[in-house]
């Protein structure tokens, strides 16, 4: 592994990533939406390679190789330890053309003119240096090759985020966000992604917004959603970090307050939030034999 992206390799092979694993159906099921408008912008088509960046645990790389189909090749690559060996399980039974690899995507790892396809499904927001990174991402593609992702817009737009920080402003400081550090929503600006992906050698590069809903908790009564609801925030977002060194009196005070903002909002069908996305898109803009 290299020396850049300490930080993120560290917790995605820390809590992080043993959140990830654990919670890893659910979470499938919450991000589904936003992958398949990325999956329906990239296209992916038979014979075609394809590299699924920040894998996880694969779920989008298993539907990458049903569409490329025996004819293709797809490759998974993720810092996560825990999570490429979930990859690698779902893979197994499937008689799929795909591999993972336990690497930074950052590195050098593949070939000039490797893939006619970069994806990813939230998982290109955690480099330290994403213009080096996209350059060395953009160099395994083929002449007229292209990328097509999915990343979360700023934070005010994605209730998933901000609603649990809002119930607690009183209680807790609110952390604050830094939008060029590598985190979930380090992609958020249009401009900085669109000069990212222009210094990286790509061009076309054309941002969409999408925003769905997703349900954060269900149950036969509003307090059972809200009680649902309320595990659901401490499995994503802020809230498990930020909590975690209060005190157990705040700690509880807080709970309580999450657990009212969210059943404030409940309806029949259970508790939704909204979640924005960008899906990017964009071409290799260099010839083969540019750099
Ligand atoms: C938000 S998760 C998304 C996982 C997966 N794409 C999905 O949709 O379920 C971000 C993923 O990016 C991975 N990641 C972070 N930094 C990375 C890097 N430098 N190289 C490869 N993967 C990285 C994490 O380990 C994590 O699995």
């Amino acid at each position: 592994m290299s020396a850049r992206n300490q930080q993120q390799i560290s917790d995605w092979n820390g809590p992080v990533g043993g959140r990830w694993l654990t919670y890893n159906d659910w979470l499938d099921e919450r991000t589904a939406a936003y992958g398949e408008m990325a999956f329906a912008a990239a296209a992916p088509q038979p014979g075609e390679a394809v590299l699924d960046i920040g894998c996880g645990a694969g779920a989008t790389s298993l539907e990458l190789a049903r569409a490329v189909g025996a004819s293709g090749r797809v490759i998974g690559v993720d810092v996560s330890e825990p999570l490429i060996g979930r990859a690698r399980e779902r893979a197994q039974a499937s008689e799929l053309p795909i591999e993972f690899r336990l690497a930074d995507a950052s590195a050098p790892l593949f070939a000039p003119n490797s893939f006619d396809l970069l994806f990813s499904r939230f998982g290109v927001m955690f480099f330290d240096d994403p213009a080096a990174a996209f350059t060395e991402l953009r160099k395994t593609l083929k002449p007229g090759g292209r990328i097509a992702f999915a990343c979360w817009q700023e934070p005010a737009k994605n209730d998933w985020y901000v609603l649990p920080l809002k119930a607690i402003a009183g209680i807790v400081e609110q952390p604050s966000v830094d939008t060029n550090a590598p985190g979930p929503f380090a992609f958020s600006d249009p401009q900085r992604v669109e000069r990212i992906l222009t210094e990286a050698g790509f061009a076309q590069v054309e941002l969409r917004a999408f925003e769905a809903p997703f349900y954060y908790g269900r149950g036969d009564t509003r307090a059972a959603m809200a009680e649902d609801a309320l595990q659901q925030v401490f499995r994503v977002g802020p809230i498990q970090r930020l909590l975690a060194a209060q005190s157990e009196e705040v700690r509880a005070r807080a709970t309580q307050a999450i657990g009212e903002a969210l059943a404030a909002i409940a309806t029949d069908e259970g508790i939704a939030v909204n979640g924005a996305t960008w899906v990017v898109t964009a071409v290799n803009g260099r010839r083969a034999d540019e750099s």
